[in-house]
């Protein structure tokens, strides 16, 4: 190539301006890319939580107040999965037990431990009668407490069923003859009178047999809300699931469930109108608590994602459960207690009430075998697992 000494000034501000641009091109482009990761980063944040436009982080420190005929049987389910897919540290019951010495009120040396491990778990959800105090002695101070509620009138028959053997209740041919005159089948005195009258109450540690007086009712109900962050409601279960899920950070898989212990139709007693309102007279406490929750949790979902929003998701929520039940069971759902061929998974039975439980699909591979199987677990068998596990992580 020929130069003449006369272009060398204009080629050298030519290659300069190549370079210029170049490195201008180049800083584009990375500016360009890292913004992308960013972009994708934020993405992945608001996928975990997709309501929470702040990032989250999942909660594991948690109090789940396991309350009596509330579905909270299923709710135990995500917990015990939950906790076994994060390695969590559980309070267990002492003595093998599965539940901490209910109907007596909960004292830290139930706890299995007790004193050496003090607050070192992550999670209580077993059957107890909450005790604030005592809880606190076992768990650290930024755990989350939540519980469960169901209407007293449903829970109510639910009860008369799963305890018919109890004295009160079985002094009657039906529930319906059992409200026309409680009081005459009924002792406050009889050891197990909360199964009968004001469950819930009970179980958040108040006196079910106290006089419905509009203030004691009102300071009840403010020192729940105080302690709760979070109380779903049984008979919007999977707008519970949506919320819990929010609320903890957590992922859509750890609140995908199957219903447990739960019975098949035909032992459901059938209450008359004038029964479903005696009822609500004869657990008044209950029924003002539920009342009370079931507008927070509307409430909440209206501050938080919104009604047209939660839809959504429990759309998704509804989507995702019928995709497991089909990879996971046979038939694709629950079946009678005589044909569950795995001892393992036999759901245990109470009063006369028909337990259904389910079948594994044959077949599946080893990982969602272990899905499947966990997600179909009773829950006395399910803790056994999880008390053998902890013995060996604490050896
Ligand atoms: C579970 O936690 C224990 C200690 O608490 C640790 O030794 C163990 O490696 C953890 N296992 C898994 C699978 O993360
Ligand atoms: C929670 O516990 C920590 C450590 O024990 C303590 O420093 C902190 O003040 C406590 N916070 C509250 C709100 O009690
Ligand atoms: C009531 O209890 C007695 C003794 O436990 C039992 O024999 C009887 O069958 C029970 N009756 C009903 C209706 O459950
Ligand atoms: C309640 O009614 C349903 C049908 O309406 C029936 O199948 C069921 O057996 C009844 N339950 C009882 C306890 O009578
Ligand atoms: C619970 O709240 C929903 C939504 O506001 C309402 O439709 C329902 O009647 C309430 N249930 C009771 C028992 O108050």
């Amino acid at each position: 190539m020929f130069l003449s000494p006369s272009h060398i000034p204009r080629i050298i501000l030519f290659l300069v301006c190549m370079m210029v641009g170049f490195t201008l091109w180049e800083q584009i482009f990375l500016l360009n890319k890292s913004f992308n990761a960013i972009n994708r980063n934020w993405n992945q944040l608001l996928e975990i939580s997709p309501m929470n436009p702040t990032p989250c982080y999942p909660v594991m420190n948690i109090m789940f107040l396991k309350t009596h005929k509330t579905a909270s049987s299923t709710v135990l389910n995500i917990l015990y999965r939950f906790i076994e897919n994060h390695n969590l540290t559980v309070a267990l019951p002492v003595s093998k037990m599965h539940i901490f010495h209910y109907p007596r009120p909960f004292k830290a040396e139930y706890v299995e431990g007790f004193p050496s491990i003090r607050q070192k778990h992550n999670v209580i959800c077993n059957h107890l009668r909450f005790d604030l105090t005592e809880v606190q002695k076992i768990m650290l101070n930024t755990t989350q407490y939540f519980s469960i509620l169901r209407n007293p009138v449903s829970l109510l028959e639910s009860s008369y069923v799963y305890f018919r053997y109890l004295p009160s209740f079985n002094k009657t041919r039906t529930l319906n003859q059992f409200l026309i005159s409680p009081l005459s089948y009924y002792s406050p005195h009889e050891t197990y009178n909360m199964l009968i009258r004001n469950t819930m109450w009970y179980d958040f540690g108040y006196d079910n047999n106290a006089e419905d007086k509009e203030d004691y009712v009102y300071s009840v109900l403010k020192e729940i809300e105080q302690r709760f962050q979070l109380i779903l409601i049984a008979e919007y279960f999977d707008e519970s699931m949506v919320l819990l899920k929010n609320t903890l950070c957590w992922e859509l898989e750890d609140v995908v469930y199957f219903k447990l212990n739960f019975r098949s139709k035909d032992t459901i007693q059938n209450l008359t109108q004038e029964s479903k309102e005696r009822a609500k007279q004869w657990c008044s406490l209950d029924w003002k608590l539920y009342k009370h929750f079931n507008r927070t949790f509307w409430s909440r979902i209206q501050d938080t994602i919104g009604l047209e929003k939660m839809q959504q998701e429990v759309e998704i929520l509804q989507a995702r459960q019928k995709e497991f039940m089909q990879v996971c069971l046979l038939d694709g759902k629950a079946t009678d207690k005589s044909k569950i061929k795995d001892s393992v998974l036999q759901p245990a039975q109470a009063g006369e009430a028909n337990i259904l439980g389910y079948n594994l699909k044959p077949g599946l591979d080893t990982k969602t075998m272990r899905v499947c199987r966990s997600m179909i677990m009773p829950e006395h068998k399910y803790i056994n697992l999880i008390r053998d596990h902890q013995k060996q992580k604490i050896l």
